[in-house]
């Protein structure tokens, strides 16, 4: 009895995880459109022909009535020699998968033939023509219980319209009449092993599918789940993929206390694959990253490098900064401490990503006998713009300081004027603090993709609470 329950217990949480799972939005969408299915398809059929031209096909032995005449014959060494696949064409299905079609396919194979009949023994070459054949194969594209992309092999029709045989070697009209023969039996062998292959190469790209890991390491703070929450939605020019799409600090997979918000991708299609990556995404990866302590920095740096025009702040400190600073602390090495006391707050509007920092700083500058002179502290809160760049398949992010609040809780040195503080401030902020994040972000957010895949002059739009990538790929086998 209480087993039962137990087991009616976990079937309703399984069902709640489910139903949970139906509400919840993506934090990242892929799309794939017809061009990139088109293109993939090109490269599919390239490398089927290479697969075919490497493959060799097992000997077959038979026994034919030929009149009266009885004869044994042998079949091997079967190779492909040219193929041709004038009309190949990918469609979707929509709601269910993927229809590959090849049309009016030609190929031609070299064999080995011998033949027995109690009179004669004889073996020689052949050249097997197929011309009008036509393929049909049928996919269906779906999620597995672990997030994962899955095909499904669902259908496979074959007609080849012609074969021709010819014979070389054992030269005589028996022989070619013979050919007339092997047309049957060569036939029967690809509409009984052509499918198979074709099914057992669609569970194999399956299996490998499976080996994908969703979770995706980006440097030692944290990692990203890329796991489908969703079955792929089909319609009839592109696959759109709804992805998890959450950033967690390294080794605590507990979900942020907030959820992503529906965005819909724009109707485009004129890319291969369109990313969209949520604010949801950002604000994780700040959660994630603050809970990881990446927001905690502390640098020490000579003296000089605060003061140094930067390529971003080309106007020169006020002289009277560089004096005052220098006077106090005799031009030491500074120290900086930033103690973040939130996630930073990020906001995706058009044409921007902007994010809020606040926390506690503190400099110091650092006696030759290693101790510290407090210099100054206070309440910091930083608005930068995000840089944003693709390359090698990774989202790079890079701050850039766009105004700053700050207010003194303690000081050292006598600012006789506020400004004199903000100057010496935005120098350190220019020159150390905002350097140092960067530093943290310089590994780059992988972008859902595969090993051998790479983007095409990828673009960026900043959309209402997304991230939009446009970008073409090339694939390579
Ligand atoms: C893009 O979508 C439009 C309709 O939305 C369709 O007419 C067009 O053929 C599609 N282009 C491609 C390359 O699929
Ligand atoms: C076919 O064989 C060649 C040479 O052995 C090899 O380089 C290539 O990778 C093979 N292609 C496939 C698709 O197996
Ligand atoms: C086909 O026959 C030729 C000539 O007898 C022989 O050299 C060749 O190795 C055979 N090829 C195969 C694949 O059996
Ligand atoms: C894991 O992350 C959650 C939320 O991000 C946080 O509240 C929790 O303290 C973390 N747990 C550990 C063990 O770090
Ligand atoms: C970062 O600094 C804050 C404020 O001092 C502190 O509460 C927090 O524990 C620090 N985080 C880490 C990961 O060290
Ligand atoms: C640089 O100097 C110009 C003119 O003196 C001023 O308008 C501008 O705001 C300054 N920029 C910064 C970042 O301080
Ligand atoms: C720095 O010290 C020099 C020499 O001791 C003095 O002349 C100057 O006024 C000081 N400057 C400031 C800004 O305190
Ligand atoms: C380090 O040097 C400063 C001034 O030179 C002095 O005031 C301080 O006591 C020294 N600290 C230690 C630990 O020696
Ligand atoms: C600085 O921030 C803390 C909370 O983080 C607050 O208690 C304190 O009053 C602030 N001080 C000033 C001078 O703004
Ligand atoms: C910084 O950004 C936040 C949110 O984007 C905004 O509310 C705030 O007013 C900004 N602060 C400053 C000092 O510009
Ligand atoms: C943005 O990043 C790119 C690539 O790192 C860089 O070339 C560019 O100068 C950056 N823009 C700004 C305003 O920093």
């Amino acid at each position: 009895m209480e087993k039962k329950m137990l087991k009616t217990g976990y079937f309703i949480l399984l069902l709640s995880c489910f139903a949970l799972q139906l509400d919840a939005n993506p934090g990242l969408k892929v799309r794939i459109t017809q061009k990139g299915l088109d293109y993939g398809w090109k490269v599919g059929l390239e490398n089927i022909k290479q697969e075919i031209q490497n493959e060799t096909f097992q000997s077959w032995s038979d026994r034919e009535n030929f009149g009266l005449v009885k004869f044994y014959y042998t079949v091997s060494g079967l190779r492909m020699n040219t193929v041709e696949f004038p009309d190949a064409s990918v469609s979707l299905i929509p709601g269910t998968g993927i229809k590959l079609a090849i049309e009016h396919a030609s190929a031609t194979f070299h064999a080995n033939w011998s033949i027995k009949t109690w009179l004669v023994r004889n073996h020689g070459g052949a050249t097997v023509s197929l011309s009008g054949v036509f393929i049909t194969v049928i996919f269906q594209v779906s999620r597995d219980n672990k997030g994962r992309l899955s095909m499904l092999f669902h259908n496979c029709w074959l007609s080849i319209h012609d074969v021709k045989v010819k014979l070389s070697g054992g030269a005589s009209w028996v022989f070619n009449l013979f050919a007339g023969y092997l047309k049957k039996p060569i036939q029967a062998y690809l509409d009984k092993n052509l499918c198979p292959k074709i099914k057992h190469k669609i569970q194999r790209m399956d299996a490998e599918l499976r080996t994908l890991k969703v979770l995706s390491q980006i440097d030692a703070f944290a990692q990203i789940d890329y796991s489908l929450i969703n079955s792929p939605a089909i319609s009839k020019t592109y696959i759109n993929l709804d992805l998890k799409g959450t950033v967690y600090p390294a080794g605590n997979r507990t979900d942020p206390p907030f959820v992503p918000d529906p965005f819909t991708l724009p109707d485009k299609n004129n890319s291969m694959l369109y990313l969209g990556v949520s604010e949801y995404f950002f604000k994780s990866a700040s959660l994630a990253y603050y809970n990881a302590g990446a927001f905690n920095i502390t640098i020490t740096k000579e003296f000089s490098t605060y003061f140094m025009p930067t390529e971003v702040t080309p106007n020169s400190t006020i002289p009277e900064v560089l004096q005052l600073v220098q006077n106090y602390t005799m031009s030491h090495p500074l120290m900086l401490t930033l103690q973040s006391t939130a996630a930073p707050m990020i906001s995706l509007q058009t044409g921007s990503l902007t994010t809020e920092i606040t926390g506690y700083l503190e400099m110091f500058s650092v006696l030759p006998n290693s101790s510290l002179q407090f210099i100054f502290a206070g309440n910091l809160t930083v608005n930068t713009s995000a840089n944003m760049t693709i390359s090698k398949q990774k989202l790079f992010i890079s701050l850039l300081l766009k105004r700053f609040h700050f207010s003194l809780t303690r000081s050292g040195v006598d600012f006789s004027e506020i400004s004199l503080l903000e100057n010496f401030l935005s120098r350190v902020l220019w020159n150390g603090a905002i350097p140092a994040i960067n530093d943290k972000l310089r590994k780059g957010f992988p972008l859902p993709n595969q090993a051998q895949t790479k983007f095409i002059q990828p673009v960026l739009e900043f959309n209402q609470g997304y991230l939009l990538i446009s970008t073409d790929f090339h694939y390579t086998l």
